[in-house]
């Protein structure tokens, strides 16, 4: 069985081949580059001992799929290839929805061309806005969206529902992920953001390295344990194996379009000042932060109910916060710049 993983130089995509290649599946990376680089294939490839097959192009280029499916025979793809910055899609919404809904219809309609109907897609908590209680279950209301990012992932969900109505042959696995953190831990590949990172894991590493002076901490004033943003961190090793998890479920007999999409998160929250204490404490270097008023669009808290994907996919999250700081400190600590310092 051949998967196609578009976006697989990316941060969770080269997690995720480690996984892939270990359960057995073979498959075809597809990226255009724009926010990773070669070298990450490079190092998963020295971690899974073998060659991978990468062909370098973007999923809004017809041709050049079609040239793909007809050299590969794909029985499935994982799509991660999107854009994925926040404040960037405020900023640049129609490159947001060209990349992201646009280049995905484009591969919706070259799989129906070589009658590939399986496909896992990369959707994320942010589809929920700001839900109305904690723990979120994929029942709740999404569309709520606050920002092109989030609005792009909610189209492409609706898209792939309306596809899977329209064709009974046609098999969609959409997974929502909660916070992706950590790296592998071999620390040879982890997330390598351009510029100051926007997420919360990769700015606490970048201080407690010294590239950055201190934290700050958006909003003290949330109505949580401590007063700051509670979220369902993910180590991205356990997220890797949930696609892993969904494959296996797309070609087994227990396949069924009732349950289409998955929360893939710990379904714990912990607080900002929660991850600061442990990335210290694993990392035994002081992360010095100040308090500074809320992020725009920013909410309170939000964290998963996982039981679903227990349930139907067989999976779980299995490591640790402190996994997640280990792990990430590892991969920041030997590459203080990332994929530049090969
Ligand atoms: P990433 O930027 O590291 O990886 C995405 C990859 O897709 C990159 O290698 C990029 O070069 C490639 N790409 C982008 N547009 C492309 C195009 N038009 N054609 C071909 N390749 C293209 O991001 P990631 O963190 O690995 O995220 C993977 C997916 O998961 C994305 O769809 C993202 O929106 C989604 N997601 C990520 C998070 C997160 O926090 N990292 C959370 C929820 C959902
Ligand atoms: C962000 C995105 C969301 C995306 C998710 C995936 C925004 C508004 N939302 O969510 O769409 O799906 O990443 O990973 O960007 N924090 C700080 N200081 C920092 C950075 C973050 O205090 O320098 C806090 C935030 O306020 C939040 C928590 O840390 O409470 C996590 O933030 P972040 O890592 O950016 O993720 P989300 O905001 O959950």
């Amino acid at each position: 069985m051949k998967a196609l993983i578009t976006g697989g130089a990316g941060y969770i995509g080269s997690h995720t081949l480690i996984a892939l290649s270990d359960a057995g599946y073979d498959f075809v990376v597809y990226d255009n580059l724009c926010n990773s680089s070669k070298e990450s294939l490079a190092r998963v490839s020295k971690i899974i001992n073998r060659d991978i097959d990468f062909v370098e192009g973007d999923i809004r280029d017809k041709k050049r799929l079609q040239e793909l499916f007809t050299t590969y025979k794909i029985d499935a793809v994982i799509h991660f290839a999107g854009l994925k910055a926040v404040g960037e899609s405020v900023e640049q919404p129609i490159r947001y929805y060209d990349n992201n809904v646009n280049g995905t219809l484009v591969l919706l309609d070259i799989m129906q061309e070589f009658k590939c109907k399986k496909i896992v897609f990369s959707s994320s908590a942010t589809v929920y806005g700001d839900p109305v209680s904690t723990p979120i279950e994929e029942s709740f209301r999404v569309g709520g969206t606050t920002n092109p990012y989030g609005t792009s992932k909610y189209m492409i969900e609706r898209i792939l529902e309306d596809l899977v109505i329209s064709d009974s042959s046609f098999q969609a696995v959409i997974l929502r992920y909660f916070n992706p953190v950590g790296a592998h831990e071999s620390g040879t590949i982890g997330e390598d953001p351009n510029g100051i990172p926007n997420n919360l894991m990769p700015f606490i590493s970048q201080v407690a390295v010294g590239k950055r002076e201190y934290l700050s901490v958006f909003g003290g004033d949330y109505d949580t344990k401590d007063g700051t943003g509670v979220r369902d961190y993910i180590h991205v090793v356990d997220l890797a194996d949930a696609h892993v998890k969904a494959l296996n479920y797309i070609n087994s007999k227990q396949f069924n379009t009732k349950n289409l999409t998955f929360n893939i998160g710990m379904g714990v929250g912990y607080s900002v000042l929660d991850m600061v204490k442990a990335f210290e404490r694993v990392s035994k270097r002081e992360v010095p932060y100040k308090i500074v008023q809320r992020r725009a669009g920013d909410i309170a808290k939000c964290f998963a109910n996982s039981l679903l994907a227990k349930e139907v996919l067989g999976w779980s999250a299995l490591k640790t916060i402190e996994d997640m700081c280990i792990d990430s400190w590892r991969w920041q600590s030997n590459n203080p710049n990332g994929y530049s310092d090969k």
